[in-house]
């Protein structure tokens, strides 16, 4: 791969994923970031990576949908590869606004799927990789694994969204030979959430002493994965996969939302022990622990069986659930500023001052 597209670069996954490439993957090439920065895209995410990659990082504001942009950029920039991420990517959103959804995750990755097809007809040096979630798949009962021979049974707007661009993204392939793989993959945690995930928001609202939301009875079953694991997955299989593949990605690390929200008290613990936070004032972090009302429509339980990907490509999570939280919540510990900016919009600030 010479020349590759990433969409949604600005945000969680996407600025791992391209600091994952610039700096873990031994790629050589130009790598251009699309991404229309909603309130959930930071470029700050990547100023340095900007500046240690001048020449071979481009950073693009546009939005996926619009189909002459994309057309420009793969004339200019002779992409071998499209990374696909951008999306609106939060339930609880989803339930209130459904539009954007619909909007981005399945018009955008039509766009980019008409932009790829009329610049590489007949080739078959390329590769579309589009990034989904095991969301798609449905709720589980108390057995059983998504396996990617799983019926999909979207039952959020954000999963029905997904599962329409999956949907397209095959019939891309299947009808016009579109060399495509698709990645779905379980809950991701790591640096640079967007603190509307339960992660990053149980940890900013720990740190800070306020409530811990804990939706419903707590029992609901994710299944977890440190985010640098799910980049090393996605460029594997964009080197090793087969064209027309698709690969569930998971952490073998299944819990209950109590279980994870207790988790990371115990490394808030750890990290600045609750006697020496002022925010506190007296309690400890478990104490925050607060039962709301439920998501509408909550899925109870993702569990990802992964074992295709291990067998064909070698892959496995190489982080346990304890150490990748606790290099979570150090990372959120030792970045206040970025906190404040995501926070105060001030980023935006940063923002047209460097893009506008
Ligand atoms: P995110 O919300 O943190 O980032 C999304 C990025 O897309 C942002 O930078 C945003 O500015 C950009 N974007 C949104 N609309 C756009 C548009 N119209 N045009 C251009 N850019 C646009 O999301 P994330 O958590 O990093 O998720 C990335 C991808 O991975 C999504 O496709 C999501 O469905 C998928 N995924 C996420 C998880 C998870 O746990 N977060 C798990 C499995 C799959
Ligand atoms: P979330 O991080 O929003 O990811 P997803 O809905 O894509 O799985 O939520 C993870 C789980 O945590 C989900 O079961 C909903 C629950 N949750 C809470 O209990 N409280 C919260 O404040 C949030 C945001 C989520």
């Amino acid at each position: 791969m010479n020349s590759i597209l990433v969409t949604g670069g600005a945000g969680f996954i996407g600025s791992n994923f391209i600091r994952h490439a610039f700096e873990k993957s031994g790629f050589k090439g130009r790598l251009v970031n699309l991404d229309k920065l909603t309130y959930a895209g930071n470029p700050e995410n990547l100023a340095d990576m900007a500046r240690a990659c001048k020449g071979r990082y481009v950073f693009v504001k546009g939005d996926i949908c619009d189909f002459k942009l994309a057309g420009r950029l793969f004339k200019k920039y002779k992409f071998d590869a499209v990374v696909h991420f951008a999306a609106e990517s939060h339930v609880d959103r989803s339930i209130f606004g459904p539009k954007d959804f619909v909007e981005t995750n399945i018009h955008g990755t039509f766009a980019l799927l008409e932009a790829a097809r009329s610049a590489w007809t007949g080739r078959k040096d390329v590769r579309f990789h589009h990034v989904s979630t095991d969301e798609v798949y449905g709720s589980l009962g108390p057995k059983g694994k998504f396996k990617e021979t799983t019926p999909y049974d979207p039952r959020s707007p954000y999963s029905a969204s997904k599962a329409s661009a999956d949907h397209l993204v095959r019939a891309y392939r299947h009808t016009y030979g579109l060399p495509v793989t698709i990645s779905n993959c379980s809950n991701n945690y790591g640096p640079y959430q967007f603190p509307e995930k339960l992660i990053p928001l149980v940890i900013l609202n720990a740190m800070e002493g306020k409530p811990l939301p804990v939706y419903g009875d707590g029992k609901n079953v994710r299944d977890w994965l440190y985010v640098e694991d799910h980049c090393a997955a996605i460029w594997r299989i964009l080197a090793k996969g087969r064209p027309g593949e698709t690969y569930n990605v998971g952490g073998d690390c299944e819990m209950k939302n109590i279980d994870v929200v207790r988790s990371v008290c115990a490394a808030l613990e750890e990290l600045l022990p609750s006697p020496e936070n002022p925010a506190l004032r007296g309690r400890n972090y478990e104490n925050l622990i607060t039962f709301v009302k439920d998501r509408p429509g909550h899925d109870r339980r993702y569990a990802i069986d992964f074992s295709k990907l291990r067998r064909r490509l070698g892959w496995r999570p190489s982080v346990d659930f304890a150490g990748g939280i606790l290099r979570t919540v150090r990372w959120y510990l030792d970045n206040p500023g970025w906190i404040k900016n995501v926070r105060t919009g001030a980023y935006r600030k940063w923002l047209k001052r460097n893009y506008s």
